[in-house]
């Protein structure tokens, strides 16, 4: 089909595996390490919808699936905006990106998928540490466009380093940037003692921000911290180490897991697939809703009062703590 022929108002129709392909139609240096993608349908149709918070898979064409935080402007139909850091210590994907991804290149996507929304608040505060800042971008600016107050802290290694400094301008006092190398670590314990009630807390960045984000909002009720992790949170032992079965409610077909075989191989290797990505239990991808039984949550991805609720659990890393799994498949 042409593009004339095509009504700027359609969606792109996903592929069965709920995938888009999507071009490249513009790459730019953001920082020092950090690159900036506009990807969208070279036939101009909309890409399907996303909110603030949401992330897309990129499939890349050396065979990598990688997770990308949606950072561009949350009400442009016609196109998703990612920002990448270059890795060195990475899997690679990262280096595929800034050295070999170009301008008119198609890639896959999937998603997008959000495990990160912004919840209504009284106020908002947001932390981000380097590349973190990508999910919150469009979280600050919702929360401007309806009026919320927010406080933002960057932290990053450089100014130089720290993405969008020249997009963030805009917000004045609302936006404190304080680089590594001229105030040292973000005092988020002073941030966060000095809101008042009924703010939520919202951070992405290293693990060691995050720890100091959890640990200074420890008494904060349930739900006014969240967290986006870019790698796998340590777990703790497994709550069985016996075999235990996974029941599969559609066809009531039960399989046997045993306790070195993730649940998502186990149906993998009963012909039942799910779509995965991360595999670490970080991106949501393989979220399954659980109908009867006890989750072994070991995903990264779950609050406390969603790990009590019990009714999802991500296969690649979680496991089962009762002898049966029911799950809608
Ligand atoms: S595949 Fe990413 S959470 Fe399971």
């Amino acid at each position: 089909m042409s593009s004339s022929t095509i009504s700027p108002s359609a969606t792109l129709p996903a592929t069965p595996s709920g995938q888009v392909t999507l071009a490249v139609v513009a790459k730019t240096v953001e920082a020092d390490g950090v690159c900036r993608l506009r990807l969208a349908d070279p036939a101009g149709r909309r890409v399907p919808d996303w909110a603030p918070g949401a992330h897309i898979d990129l499939g890349l064409a050396d065979g990598t699936t990688r997770q990308y935080s949606l950072c561009g402007d949350r009400w442009d139909p016609y196109a998703y905006e990612v920002a990448v850091l270059r890795e060195p210590d990475g899997r690679g994907g990262s280096a595929y990106v800034h050295d070999v991804l170009a301008e008119g290149d198609a890639v896959e996507v999937g998603g997008p998928r959000n495990n990160f929304a912004l919840v209504p608040a009284d106020r908002y505060l947001f932390v981000a540490g380097g590349i973190g800042i990508t999910p919150l971008l469009p979280m600050l600016e919702q929360a401007a466009m309806l009026g919320t107050p927010w406080t933002l802290l960057y932290g990053g290694r450089t100014s130089a380093s720290m993405a969008f400094l020249d997009r963030l301008a805009r917000w004045g006092d609302h936006v404190v940037v304080r680089p590594q190398e001229t105030h040292g670590l973000l005092d988020v314990a002073g941030a966060v003692a000095a809101q008042p009630a009924g703010t939520k807390v919202y951070c992405c960045g290293p693990a060691p921000l995050l720890a100091a984000v959890e640990a200074a909002c420890v008494d904060l009720p349930a739900g006014h911290l969240r967290l986006e992790r870019f790698t796998a949170r340590e777990q703790g032992p497994p709550a069985r180490t016996t075999p235990y079965e996974i029941e599969l409610a559609t066809s009531g077909r039960v399989l046997d897991v045993a306790p070195g075989t993730s649940v998502l191989d186990a149906l993998s290797e009963a012909g039942v697939p799910v779509l995965a990505s991360c595999r670490q239990g970080v991106c949501g991808t393989c979220e399954t809703t659980v109908l009867a039984g006890v989750p072994d949550h070991r995903d990264s991805l779950l609050d406390d009062d969603e790990r009590r609720r019990g009714d999802c659990f991500y296969p690649c890393v979680s496991r089962s703590a009762s002898d049966r799994l029911v799950l809608d498949l």
